[in-house]
């Protein structure tokens, strides 16, 4: 199987980047990052794909005027490394409705929640303060509204007594990694397709049981 062609953005610390550049070592997944891009110059994250051998470019939203040329800039940093899937991991601008609809089903993106619940920010706090008993993060397909589109992955993880938005987050933070190399894998084994707004994943389904959080035992 061609390895398929993968840029990841990026704004920050790059965590997810890092699990999907291990996931995708020794030909696990039939994926080659060949291009990874911050919006942020500061970003930490990208030496994960130094270190990887991987091309880096900062592509600096303060320096386009508009965000429409910020968009051309990335994606013409993307035709160049002939990026055939994007992956979103951690980038904190909006893009524009032209840009998701060049790259519409080839685009994915992780947010650290159970979609639909908790999109955008602060999406912790806001789980913690609804008293929910299970948090996790979902991976899907980017549409034009924030944290919108077809479902490949879901992870949940319980939310425990005592727990703040730190504490929180990185166990959301675990899953997500495991969860992102799962997803990227199965889009990349050709094992997802869309139909309608739905992604359909052939893949095991996770066994019936339910998950009881707090449990009686
Ligand atoms: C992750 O929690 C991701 O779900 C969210 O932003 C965070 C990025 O973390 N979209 P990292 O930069 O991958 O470590």
């Amino acid at each position: 199987m061609a390895a398929l062609k993968v840029g990841v953005l990026i704004s920050g610390r790059g965590s997810n980047l890092r699990a999907l550049i291990d996931g995708c070592a020794g030909g696990a997944i039939p994926a080659e990052i060949v291009l990874a891009i911050s919006n942020n110059p500061d970003a930490a994250g990208l030496d994960h794909a130094r270190r990887a051998g991987i091309p880096t470019r900062t592509v600096d939203h303060r320096r386009y005027g508009d965000r429409a040329r910020f968009d051309a800039a990335m994606s013409e940093a993307l035709r160049a490394a002939g990026v055939e899937l994007l992956c979103l991991a951690g980038f904190m601008r909006l893009l524009s409705p032209g840009f998701v609809a060049t790259w519409k089903n080839r685009m994915i993106n992780i947010h650290p929640s159970l979609l639909p619940a908790f999109p955008g920010l602060d999406t912790h706090a806001r789980a913690l303060s609804a008293g929910v008993r299970f948090a996790g993060c979902t991976v899907h397909f980017v549409r034009n509204e924030t944290d919108t589109g077809p479902i490949i992955v879901q992870a949940a993880v319980p939310v425990l007594p005592g727990d703040t938005p730190e504490s929180l987050a990185a166990r959301v933070l675990e899953a997500e990694h495991r969860a992102y190399p799962l997803a990227l894998r199965l889009v990349a084994e050709g094992r997802v397709r869309i139909e309608g707004e739905h992604a359909i994943v052939d893949a095991p389904a996770a066994a019936a049981a339910a998950h009881l959080n707090p449990t009686d035992e």
